[in-house]
């Protein structure tokens, strides 16, 4: 590998979002490389699950950021990956998941597939694909990393910077798949030379809450009848549903050229929905609607409530697979929405 390119690590930003029925099982296009476009991906099949997992035992500092070493300038610079991280059984990030996959798929089409060690931890050395059409945005205003000349032709964005490296993520454990809703740019801050790891954002203390994957209920039980919001459902929404359904803005970060034209291909990946709060909730003049406004109407029919519903499949809800209609949790939601959906 040149030096220079082998740059970064990443963090799996979190942003696509929305809905559209109509790209499930859709075929890979570098065309729809946007949030909206890729909103509802299909985890790749057919390559080896693995198949890209770096050399080394890697049982080291799980759940910290890799980068932080593994930087050109940092304590293990001979080993510079493009991807790192930890896998965890759930949000929490409570308890490391061994043997589960982390799937990618770049923006041309190539499919990175590593799998988790004993300590949860993942790497891979296999170069990431570059956007020639990439912007950067880390929170400032948005730059764009290509150009056109006078004629109208594309001077493309230099594959070498890490900002313009992007792919979408699954991590898959038996036949359980999370999506990472992601068009994620690689790389760090506004230094295209940075690096940062899955778990600068997906750790025990990181952003977004630990890169999960299992079909574990939240709590370990749940009484049949007089459930709490408060006890009870408040914190199986807020395991499963954050970092997503929150309040204030979650739009998508600008990654591509469709994301910053008008209109743009960005997209709210919370759907005005905030699932930390009963009755919703007003920040920066964004308002969304809580748990109670997608529950109580569905009293005498639980299952109907989108709020179950939408979860249980990877086919209408974006944002992944939580729950199977036999679930504890599911069935802990379906008992309380019946009684009422009382705020207690
Ligand atoms: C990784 C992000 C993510 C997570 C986690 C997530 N969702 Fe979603 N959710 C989405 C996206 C994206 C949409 C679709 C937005 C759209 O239709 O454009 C959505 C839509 C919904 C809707 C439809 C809202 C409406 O008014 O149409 C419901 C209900 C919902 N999610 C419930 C849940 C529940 C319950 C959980 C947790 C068990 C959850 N979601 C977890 C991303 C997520
Ligand atoms: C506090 C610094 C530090 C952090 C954080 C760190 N490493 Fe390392 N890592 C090192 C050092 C030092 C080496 C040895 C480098 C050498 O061979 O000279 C190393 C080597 C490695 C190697 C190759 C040798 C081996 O042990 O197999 C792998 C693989 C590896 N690290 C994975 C990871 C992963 C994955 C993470 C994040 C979860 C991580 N490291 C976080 C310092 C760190």
């Amino acid at each position: 590998m040149k030096k220079g390119i082998f740059i970064v690590l990443l963090f799996c930003l979190l942003s696509a979002g929305g809905l559209m029925y109509h790209a499930v099982g859709e075929e890979y296009g570098a065309s729809n490389f946007s949030a909206e476009g890729r909103k509802l991906q299909p985890a790749p099949e057919g390559h080896i699950p693995g198949k890209d997992n770096g050399a080394g035992t890697g049982t080291h500092n799980a759940g910290e950021d890799c980068g932080i070493c593994h930087r050109p300038d940092g304590k293990a610079s001979n080993h510079i990956f493009t991807i790192s991280g930890t896998l965890y059984e759930d949000r929490a990030a409570r308890k490391i998941l061994k043997g589960a996959e982390v799937i990618l798929q770049d923006v041309n089409g190539n499919v990175i597939s590593m799998t988790s060690n004993e300590a949860g931890n993942f790497w891979t050395y296999t170069p990431i694909g570059s956007n020639p059409r990439a912007v950067a945005n880390h929170g400032g205003p948005t730059i764009k990393l290509y150009s056109y000349d006078a004629n109208g032709n594309l001077i493309p964005a230099d594959p070498a910077d890490s900002r313009t490296w992007q792919y979408k993520a699954w991590v898959r454990n038996g036949d359980r798949i999370i999506r990472m809703v992601t068009i994620a740019p690689v790389g760090g801050a506004t230094d295209p030379a940075s690096r940062m790891s899955c778990n600068m954002h997906h750790a025990g203390l990181g952003s977004r809450g630990g890169l999960w994957v299992s079909s574990k209920n939240t709590l370990p039980s749940y009484p049949s009848a007089n459930l709490s919001f408060r006890k009870h459902i408040l914190p199986i929404f807020k395991n499963k549903c954050v970092p997503c359904h929150i309040p204030g803005s979650t739009m998508t970060r600008p990654a591509t050229e469709s994301d910053i034209a008008s209109p743009s291909t960005s997209v709210d990946y919370s759907k005005g929905l905030d699932l930390t709060s009963y009755a919703g909730s007003t920040v920066s003049d964004i308002t969304k609607k809580g748990v109670r406004d997608l529950a109580s109407p569905y009293q005498s029919n639980p299952d109907s409530s989108p709020i179950l519903s939408m979860p249980v499949s990877l086919a209408v809800h974006p944002g992944g697979q939580f729950w199977t209609t036999t679930d504890a949790d599911y069935k802990a939601v379906r008992q309380w929405i019946a009684e009422g959906t009382q705020n207690n």
